[in-house]
């Protein structure tokens, strides 16, 4: 603690007109180094820290909480909290900040763009055009696929999967899913069916990820799923890298098992530019920018921030990640 303020670590320094007034009440600890997680100039300020303020490529280990004594609240400027040990936060009595709603329209868009961009072949179409391999009107020329009365099949129908469906039924495809829970209501709201995930797999054109990354979906999508899938599927991902077996899928790609891939996210990220699935025709990836528009992120900092200001408050966190932490946690008042 510094002139009595509160210590925050930040690993990420939000440009100025997001964070307003809100960290000048604390005594922010910046990292001053590319790596990721808490290390280097962070590790020494661990045993003051109230707050940690960390992005989703950002590890928080249980040894990392075990070494902040005093820490609060881990503030998490994503959805997604699978870089976070939950379960020892939850044990340490920390809650854990997270960004839901505000980034499901922007993801839910860029997962769709990554559909039709793999489906009409647009980034090779492109290329072909800039390259001068434009002669003529071509009949035959990058043929793409169609998505009216085709199958697409949606791997988890949270808040995200279910927009995307939502995005979709305008195409008039077949819209199946597959989810842990019996979801009727949207089932029908959507027009779609749910299957199991074999069904899904078997029957899908599109095979769309939105699935979170947790112990049931890391490695789901592996070598005996791509064995299920149609030759024509293609595999759109913009979820989390691990859900599916990278290898797998560079061998189902290069086999042509299925016809191609849209992935926002890998594993690893960043996939290193020698990677091979940076060599195939048939897989199209972004950098993890489902949502990078000027409003979500913007959104997500304003959401972060709150959790984290809420946190150090000893009050419950506006969208708390791991609500059993108020079963046993130090939080008096609510
Ligand atoms: C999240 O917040 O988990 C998303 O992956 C960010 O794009």
């Amino acid at each position: 603690m510094k002139e009595n303020k509160p210590t925050i670590l930040m690993t990420y320094e939000l440009p100025g007109d997001w964070q307003g007034e809100t960290l000048k009440a604390y005594n922010v600890i910046l990292k001053e180094d590319q790596d990721k997680g808490i290390t280097s100039n962070l590790l020494e300020h661990l045993p003051d820290a109230a707050g940690i303020f960390c992005l989703l490529d950002d590890p928080i280990p249980a040894g990392i909480l075990h070494s902040a004594p005093n820490l609060k609240v881990v503030s998490n400027m994503a959805v997604g909290v699978d870089n976070i040990d939950l379960a020892a936060c939850t044990e340490l009595g920390i809650p854990v900040g997270h960004t839901p709603g505000v980034l499901t329209d922007g993801t839910a868009d860029l997962a769709v763009a990554l559909l039709l961009s793999v489906c009409r072949r647009l980034p090779e179409a492109s290329e072909d055009a800039r390259q001068g391999k434009w002669s003529s009107w071509n009949p035959t020329g990058w043929l793409g696929t169609d998505l009216k009365n085709a199958t697409v099949g949606i791997v988890g129908l949270g808040k995200i999967g279910y927009a995307v469906a939502q995005r979709l039924s305008g195409f008039q495809p077949r819209i199946i899913f597959n989810s842990k829970n019996p979801k009727p209501e949207a089932a029908h709201a959507l027009n779609a069916r749910q299957v199991s995930l074999e069904e899904l797999l078997r029957c899908s054109d599109y095979v769309c990820i939105h699935t979170a990354l947790n112990a049931e979906t890391q490695g789901l999508i592996d070598k005996k799923a791509f064995q299920l899938m149609k030759e024509s599927a293609i595999l759109i991902n913009a979820a989390r890298g691990p859900v599916v077996v990278t290898d797998d899928l560079v061998t189902a790609l290069e086999s042509r098992q299925i016809l191609a891939a849209g992935l926002d996210v890998t594993d690893p990220e960043p996939l290193p530019p020698d990677h091979p699935l940076f060599k195939l025709d048939n897989c199209l990836i972004t950098p993890h920018i489902g949502s990078a528009t000027h409003h979500t992120r913007r959104s997500m900092a304003k959401i972060a921030l709150q959790n984290l200001t809420a946190g150090l408050a000893d009050l419950p966190l506006p969208h708390c990640a791991n609500p059993a932490v108020y079963q046993r946690s130090r939080i008096k008042d609510f």
